[in-house]
């Protein structure tokens, strides 16, 4: 038996119309959208048209131009802090985030000068608003914050940071990694600038895809990051500056978001409500049983509906990367040991010597694969 148990690092199956658009796209469509205009193109055009209007009605966000393609969330919190920050903001992130975005905000502390300010959550990994509003000054320019931890799933209160940036005139960039496709994201109820996400997690997309939504606002500040063909204005030599062609250059990975439109109209057909009270259950189900196991530590929340189900842990019988390994090994199961490139997090949980062991849950598990994980970590625990 093959349990896959490592969503948060990329979705695993896909729906199957997911892997026919992609197949279908190289095979009969294969033509280099905008570039050109005989009929295959076109059929590339739409298929790329519908993918943005799919990405703008899934986070209720009003401006198809203003959704922009990249290869993946790395790439899009690259070119948002990077073409956007200048010489000298004060910035403001938290503990809980990924490597994307503390290693370009390490960057432009040593290139821009920027005042950095990492605010130190507590051990639930739920950012203190208290903590929020005692990091403003008077020159933070700048807000950006993982919707969903991809450690302990933690899920961090945007509304209330978004009012607070709106008020104070701060810009506000969030990462959906681990959200979008999981829990419900609305860009204009969290009240964000910006909203970076990557297409083959819970999107349910293949690698390779992965954008941003930007506002006009945001945009302003924004310089295009990497330039050149982008189908239009060949005439010029400089980089047009209209959306979305100021910050997709090169040929976009149309047989990639092929794939991601059938992995959202997925979404929205099944219902991304129903997905993550269908995940709750199996995560409520799994944290319980794993806290029957006396060896087992679990971090994060105990309640299911507190979090997104990616589930950390560690055992004082056997370290994390042993315990994957076996795992893996004699029973097929795929979890992920290691410090999943957020050091900070683990800091914050204080994990940062070991890790964890993490086990990341996807809307095609089921119940089954729960207890029989379960069961393997019984038997293992069991016998050292
Ligand atoms: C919270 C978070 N941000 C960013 C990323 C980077 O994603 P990608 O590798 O798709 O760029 C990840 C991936 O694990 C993540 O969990």
């Amino acid at each position: 038996m093959k349990v896959y148990l490592d969503n948060s690092a990329t979705s695993y199956p896909k729906p199957e119309d997911v892997y026919y658009s992609v197949f279908n796209y190289m095979k009969n469509i294969g033509a280099n959208p905008g570039r050109g205009g005989y009929a295959n193109v076109l059929e590339g055009d739409r298929i790329i048209f519908s993918c943005r209007e799919a990405l703008m009605k899934l986070f209720n966000f009003n401006k198809l131009e203003n959704v922009i393609f990249t290869s993946n969330i790395t790439e899009s919190l690259n070119i948002l802090l990077k073409s956007v920050i200048k010489e000298g903001w004060h910035i403001i992130t938290s503990s809980m985030e990924h490597n994307s975005i503390l290693r370009p905000l390490s960057n432009l502390k040593e290139t821009k000068h920027i005042d950095l300010d990492i605010i130190e959550c507590p051990e639930s990994g739920i950012l203190n608003i208290e903590d929020f509003k005692k990091a403003i000054k008077l020159n933070t320019k700048l807000v950006v914050l993982t919707h969903a931890s991809n450690i302990i799933g933690s899920i961090q209160p945007l509304k209330e940071v978004g009012k607070i940036c709106q008020k104070k005139g701060i810009y506000f960039i969030v990462d959906s990694a681990q959200s979008a496709g999981a829990i419900p994201v609305d860009f204009s109820e969290i009240g964000c600038n910006a909203l970076a996400f990557t297409g083959h997690k819970s999107l349910l997309g293949p690698q390779g895809t992965g954008g941003f939504l930007i506002d006009d606002d945001l945009n302003k500040e924004a310089s295009p990051f990497i330039e050149g063909g982008t189908g239009s204005l060949s005439k010029s030599i400089t980089q047009p500056d209209f959306l979305p062609d100021k910050f997709e250059s090169g040929t976009l990975n149309a047989p990639g978001i092929a794939g991601l439109l059938a992995g959202i109209n997925y979404i929205t057909k099944a219902g991304i409500l129903s997905i993550q009270e269908k995940e709750q259950q199996l995560c409520q189900h799994f944290i319980d049983g794993l806290l029957n196991i006396p060896s087992i530590k679990v971090y994060g929340s105990k309640d299911a509906s507190l979090r997104t189900p990616t589930i950390s842990i560690n055992s004082t019988k056997i370290n994390n990367a042993e315990l994957g390994f076996i795992l893996d090994r004699d029973y097929g199961i795929m979890a992920r040991s290691g410090l999943h490139c957020a050091p900070l997090a683990h800091k914050t949980i204080k994990t940062l010597a070991e890790g964890t062991l993490r086990f990341s849950l996807g809307p095609f598990n089921d119940k089954k694969d729960i207890d029989y994980t379960l069961y393997a970590l019984n038997l293992i625990l069991g016998s050292v």
